[in-house]
């Protein structure tokens, strides 16, 4: 059952590469991996540029019929209106987004997101016929206290609670600890495994097996080339990878999804 899941490498490029920037990664991403024959179908390679980047993004793949797929790092509850400076799920659909992440620390902690925010947030993104990324995961506190996998599954109850099946078969999971996120201290993969198991058998629980099997869950923090393959290997619930500073190099974000696609495709 476990092996059906096609694992996702994703960039979160975060407030890095303007338009022209992005032009080159994605050509220069896009060689790397003809070169190496990579499998698409086995594993799905996705960007997630800042909104003045994404329209760059979408003309260059689809010019080119690159098989990466995109998505963005934000998105407005909604649809239209007085909202200065903000960007809607219809907007980002059109520019033929996959994917939107929802509920970074970084939102959480930069902008005025709680977790009702995030469950209209959700909705706006499915309702738009997008896949959310619900990035979740606890601080060093909780940590400390020994309450993660609780914090954790918490936050992913918090958001999917009124979800029906489809809705939730629909969501991608990031299990991103915040004091992993940029520090160079990765989860140890037994810690990422649990995690991702833990939040698995709530998701089991609440929609039963089927959709649990199905559910795309990602580890992130800290992830780079030299890290990726032992976090894949611990065990069966990591789907892959939610990379922040390891995405903005081609060669190392190349090679993450190289990796991933193995340690995958030796569990099949
Ligand atoms: P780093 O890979 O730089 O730790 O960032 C992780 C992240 O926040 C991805 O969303």
């Amino acid at each position: 059952m476990a092996s059906r899941r096609i694992p996702i490498v994703a960039g979160n490029w975060k407030m890095n590469f303007d338009h022209l920037e992005a032009t080159y990664f994605v050509q220069k991403l896009a060689w790397i991996l003809r070169d190496a024959h990579f499998g698409f179908r086995r594993c799905e390679v996705t960007l997630m540029p800042p909104f003045t980047s994404i329209r760059s993004v979408q003309v260059l793949i689809e010019a080119d019929r690159l098989k990466i797929t995109y998505g963005a790092q934000a998105v407005s509850v909604t649809n239209q209106g007085a909202f200065t400076g903000d960007v809607s799920a219809d907007m980002l659909a059109r520019l033929g987004c996959t994917y939107v992440l929802v509920g970074h620390s970084e939102r959480r902690k930069y902008h005025p997101e709680d977790d009702a925010n995030i469950v209209d947030q959700v909705r706006a993104v499915l309702a738009a016929g997008m896949k959310p990324i619900l990035c979740v995961g606890e601080s060093f506190e909780e940590r400390r206290q020994g309450i993660e996998l609780e914090y954790a599954v918490g936050q992913v109850q918090d958001v999917i609670r009124d979800l029906n099946d489809k809705e939730a078969e629909q969501m991608v999971i990031a299990y991103e600890p915040v004091w992993a996120i940029g520090t160079g201290m990765v989860a140890t993969p037994q810690s990422a495994q649990e995690a991702a198991a833990a939040i698995r058998t709530h998701l089991g629980e609440v929609y039963g097996d089927d959709v649990a099997q199905r559910v795309r869950i990602l580890y992130g923090g800290s992830v780079n080339a030299s890290n990726a393959t032992q976090l894949m290997q611990e065990g069966l619930d990591i789907d892959g990878f939610l990379v922040g500073g390891a995405s903005l190099d081609a060669d190392e974000f190349a090679t993450i999804a190289r990796l991933t696609d193995k340690a995958a495709s030796a569990r099949r």
